[in-house]
């Protein structure tokens, strides 16, 4: 009898640790404690005022009915008009599948590559929900454990060590999360350059392009065409609740992406399609730019903030809104430490079990999507806290 049971698949599927934080947090703000969150991976912008009119006037017409499954035209075409001004590249509409989030995006790419038994690297820390994905799809993610040295990113040499005899292909994120470092364009054309010696896919996930701080983010269509690259409109467009993200796919996966998107989602949701039509145009683009700058200071203010405290960072990461910071001077138990700092200190973070099985103990992931008052008022009480905490406490 199967009743009552669930897949098996699904039971290997892990939970986010981040949540005990989350829950924990709110059971103390309704007794009233105040918590700076530090946790969140989601801008604290609200959407900018162009994209939610266009919406509305979207709405006021009433029509909401399914688009096309690969999305809005008029959409596709825009993105691949960004394509051209942002990174120079030419990429034919056909190949732009509008999603339901970046996750939308993950989903159809894995589904179009993976068959049972494969093997797909990623790194280790990263992404939690890619390993999961893979998984669904009936493969394995091989996790590639990246530090400090090498900014927490795979190389070209690390793939080729990795690679297996199920090993299919590899995934990437750059500014990765939950470490904000990002590749450059060398250590991407290496990456390209091994995978295709492998004759592998590569799915590039761009979703911290456009946070990125005194530099510009490569995209991998830069370097080459056989390349699923997955962005979104939550993170540099501040949209996440509106479930909209975008896959390029090459040219031999458009009728697979094509079929996959029909079948999973029918299409992504009409109405945020129409709104990020104005996500594009120049009053958003200044809105967005100004709140880069935001995130910017605060990146410098919590990241000069945590050294001081002696938390430990190589370098200042380049992108997204987290720092990765290795906090084993104060403890061996990341985890704890995280949940103590919480019902003590009054800060929210997240572990880093919640990003790889590769010395997680020694990290906590601080997402900067706070206001500076907060972040300041963080930084207070961390350092109050670690006064009186001692390790093995
Ligand atoms: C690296 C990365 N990829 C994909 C996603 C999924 O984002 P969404 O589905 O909101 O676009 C996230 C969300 O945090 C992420 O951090």
């Amino acid at each position: 009898m199967n009743i009552g049971k669930v897949s098996n698949r699904v039971e290997g599927v892990s939970p986010f640790y981040v949540m005990d934080i989350m829950a924990r947090a709110k059971a103390l703000e309704e007794t009233g404690r105040q918590i700076v969150h530090m946790e969140v991976g989601e801008p604290d912008f609200s959407t900018p005022k162009p994209i939610l009119e266009a919406a509305k006037a979207f709405l006021d017409i009433g029509n909401v009915h399914y688009t096309k499954a690969q999305g809005l035209p008029a959409l596709r075409d825009k993105i691949a008009e960004y394509y051209r001004q942002e990174y120079n590249v030419t990429v034919s509409a056909e190949r732009i599948f509008i999603t339901p989030g970046a996750s939308g995006a993950l989903t159809v790419a894995l589904a179009s590559l993976l068959d049972e038994g494969d093997e797909v690297l990623t790194a280790d820390p990263g992404y939690p929900c890619n390993s999961n994905l893979i998984r669904l799809f009936g493969a394995k993610a091989k996790a590639v454990g990246v530090g400090e040295a090498e900014g927490f990113q795979l190389t070209g040499e690390r793939i080729l060590q990795s690679w297996g005899g199920s090993t299919r292909g590899v995934m990437i994120a750059s500014p990765s999360n939950p470490t904000g470092t990002m590749v450059d364009r060398e250590q991407l054309s290496d990456i390209v350059t091994a995978v295709h010696e492998q004759d592998g896919f590569l799915i590039s996930d761009e979703i911290y392009h456009g946070l990125v701080y005194q530099q510009r983010a490569i995209s991998a269509l830069e370097i080459t065409d056989d390349v699923f690259v997955l962005n979104s409109f939550s993170k540099f467009f501040g949209m996440t609740g509106w479930r909209i993200g975008w896959l390029i796919v090459p040219e031999y996966a458009v009728s697979a992406a094509t079929r996959l998107m029909q079948n999973l989602y029918i299409a992504a949701p009409t109405h945020s399609q129409y709104a990020a039509l104005a996500a594009f145009n120049d009053d958003t683009r200044k809105i967005l730019l100004q709140r880069r700058d935001e995130f910017e200071q605060r990146r410098d203010a919590l990241y000069d903030g945590l050294k001081a405290l002696g938390f430990v960072m190589e370098d200042k990461p380049q992108g997204a809104f987290y720092i990765y910071a290795d906090c084993s001077a104060f403890t061996d138990d990341g985890y704890a430490f995280a949940l103590e700092l919480l019902d003590k200190g009054g800060v929210a973070t997240t572990p880093g079990k919640d990003f790889g099985q590769n010395q997680p103990e020694k990290y906590l992931r601080f997402a900067y999507t706070t206001t500076m008052e907060s972040i300041e008022l963080g930084l207070e009480r961390i350092k109050a806290f670690l006064k009186s905490y001692k390790k093995g406490d």
